[in-house]
């Protein structure tokens, strides 16, 4: 709990003399509770260890001590929600929550509205309705799936042959998704295709196969889809960099070869895929960019704790990477936006 720890050194007054009163604070002791739907995740690891970097800069640079402690929810709502109720109960100051499933989130910010602690939630979007339950105490930091989407079918589209490698006009493609009901694996899947569609035919090859994120599952659906339609494959959208690796795996153990006779695009950037682009062995990636969101959902996190009414939506951006240099971090700045904003935004571009 909050606490101030203000230490007097000894007031002197002499005869004639001014009185010297040295006031020193120390700052004050808040309690983070950070929720995470599962440490068994490449990209949510890559922000967690931000956000512990990060709250650890804070304290040393304004003098307050941020004790967080971090729960994996390993990928069950039931758990992860055992571990909020007791962060609730503990007397956290903050709740930072990553939801292995955000459509249920509402009973977790009733709960900590009725505690009084505000809500971060992050990585995974939430239903406008969730963020209208506590309007000023609860917001999501985050970045718009669609627009990774959208990168991923441009990526594809900006190539020579824009994807379609026997050169008959269409682009066979195959999806591999991040887990059910899940906005950026939703999002991601649509607007791929749908930006690649601009520019050149583009046919699904079988329906998109549910990999949830995880390289195991990605590699034994890029498999299946390979020895099934064989050389038909020419381009794997994957919902993440995680499940496109196992795709890599699955692609050299059929003896193709990326970038000549199959196009390979993820999303997230992580250094392994980083690594892969340098080497010409990966098509593209498109940046989700951890460092950012961690930082963001931490210096918000400090608005709260200092009493402040925050927005609902603070959003940085994806970045398209085509090449290793276009994934170096540097911190920028975040836009923030109404839910009214968002709703405009969301209709006026993508027609939603
Ligand atoms: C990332 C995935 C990650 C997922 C977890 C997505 O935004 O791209 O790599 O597994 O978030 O929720």
């Amino acid at each position: 709990m909050k606490r101030i720890f203000v230490v007097f050194a000894l007031a002197f007054l002499t005869l004639g003399n001014l009185s010297v009163l040295n006031v020193k604070a120390e700052g004050e002791t808040y309690d983070v509770g950070v929720a995470i739907y599962q440490y068994n995740d490449n990209f949510m690891t890559l922000f967690r260890n931000e956000l512990e970097t990060y709250f650890k800069e804070l304290g040393e640079a304004d003098g307050n001590t941020y004790n967080v402690e971090f729960q994996d929810g390993k990928n069950d709502q039931a758990t992860q929600t055992e571990q909020l109720n007791n962060f609730i109960a503990q007397g956290k100051d903050i709740l930072i929550a990553n939801l292995v499933d955000p459509t249920g989130a509402d009973q977790i910010i009733l709960n900590a509205m009725n505690a009084d602690i505000p809500v971060v939630l992050i990585n995974r979007e939430p239903d406008v309705s969730t963020l209208e339950l506590w309007p000023g105490k609860t917001t999501y930091v985050g970045v718009d799936a669609r627009q990774s989407g959208v990168f991923q079918g441009e990526i594809i589209a900006e190539l020579e042959n824009k994807g379609d490698i026997n050169g008959d006009g269409v682009v066979n493609y195959i999806t591999i998704m991040g887990d059910a009901g899940n906005v950026d694996a939703e999002q991601r899947t649509k607007y791929s295709v749908e930006t690649l569609s601009e520019t050149i035919k583009a046919e699904s090859l079988g329906e998109p196969q549910r990999g949830n994120w995880d390289q195991a599952k990605g590699q034994e659906i890029a498999a299946n889809a390979i020895s099934q339609y064989g050389e038909q494959v020419e381009v794997i959208f994957s919902n993440n960099d995680g499940m496109a690796l196992g795709a890599v795996q699955a692609i050299k153990g059929a003896g193709r070869t990326i970038n000549e006779d199959i196009y390979i695009v993820g999303v997230d950037a992580l250094p392994e895929v980083v690594d892969l682009l340098e080497n010409n062995e990966f098509t593209g990636t498109v940046l989700n960019d951890h460092y950012n969101q961690a930082r963001t959902a931490a210096d918000i996190a400090v608005k709260l704790l200092n009493g402040e009414e925050v927005s609902p939506y603070y959003w940085h951006d994806y970045i398209k990477v085509s090449k290793p240099e276009d994934a170096e971090l540097e911190r920028t700045e975040y836009r923030e936006e109404s839910i009214e904003d968002y709703q405009k935004r969301i209709k006026d571009t993508y027609g939603e």
